[in-house]
């Protein structure tokens, strides 16, 4: 499963990128209107931090808008994706850009039809809300297993990039559902290594090394 960061923040991507295992990035308007940079600026800086897929989101409704707007994004860097929303308008433009080699996120995704929709219009990868679904009284995860179905019935390649993750239980679900990609809020993302047993474990092995008197180095 490739992880991603879920921010726009250069400076919170370049600490986690020091982990090695940051596979990419997904902003959206509403993180870049967070950083209060310029948003082209923070994209070139974060295109440099990670060489894995970055999503821009387009902020026009037309589809012709969807494609100039996802054109000047894409030519930030080579490892931009390009987002747009999942309305007949984004569909659209998901298509006309991915035929001309763009990769595309179909962000926005509350249904299995949806996402079929997606897969269809040759979408590089479907964002799903878990979260959001979860706070509005469904079963976010449910979605996952759902869309997962579907693309192994039929084939298709887009990949599943599991959005709105608010805790590692839902990155844990994920991966077991079959999600290609889990994208995280930092916060989520650090607290993925976290275990008690692990930090009791290493404290009574060092106890026990230091009884020796002995050193590795
Ligand atoms: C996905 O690409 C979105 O940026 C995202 O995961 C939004 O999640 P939220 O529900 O935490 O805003």
């Amino acid at each position: 499963m490739k992880l991603f960061l879920d921010t726009a923040d250069p400076k919170e991507i370049a600490a986690l990128v020091a982990t090695g295992l940051v596979d990419g990035v997904t902003t959206n308007p509403s993180l870049a209107a967070k950083t209060g940079l310029s948003f082209f600026e923070a994209l070139r800086t974060i295109c440099d931090l990670v060489p894995g897929s970055v999503s821009a989101e387009v902020t026009a409704l037309s589809a012709n808008e969807m494609i100039a707007e996802g054109k000047k994004l894409a030519k930030v860097a080579s490892n931009i994706t390009i987002k747009v929303p999942l309305t007949w308008d984004g569909l659209a433009a998901c298509k006309a850009l991915s035929g001309d080699g763009h990769k595309v996120n179909v962000t926005l995704c509350f249904s299995p039809n949806q996402a079929l929709l997606a897969a269809k219009a040759g979408a590089t990868f479907v964002s799903p809300f878990i979260g959001r679904l979860d706070d509005a009284g469904h079963d976010g995860m449910a979605l996952i297993r759902e869309i997962r179905q579907i693309y192994v019935n039929y084939g298709f390649a887009t990949e599943i990039l599991a959005a709105s993750m608010r805790h590692a239980t839902h990155v844990r679900e994920a991966a077991l559902a079959g999600a290609h990609v889990a994208t995280l809020p930092p916060p989520v993302f650090r607290g993925l290594v976290q275990h008690p047993l692990t930090d009791k474990g290493l404290a009574a092995f060092l106890e026990d090394w230091k009884k020796t008197g002995q050193k590795i180095l």
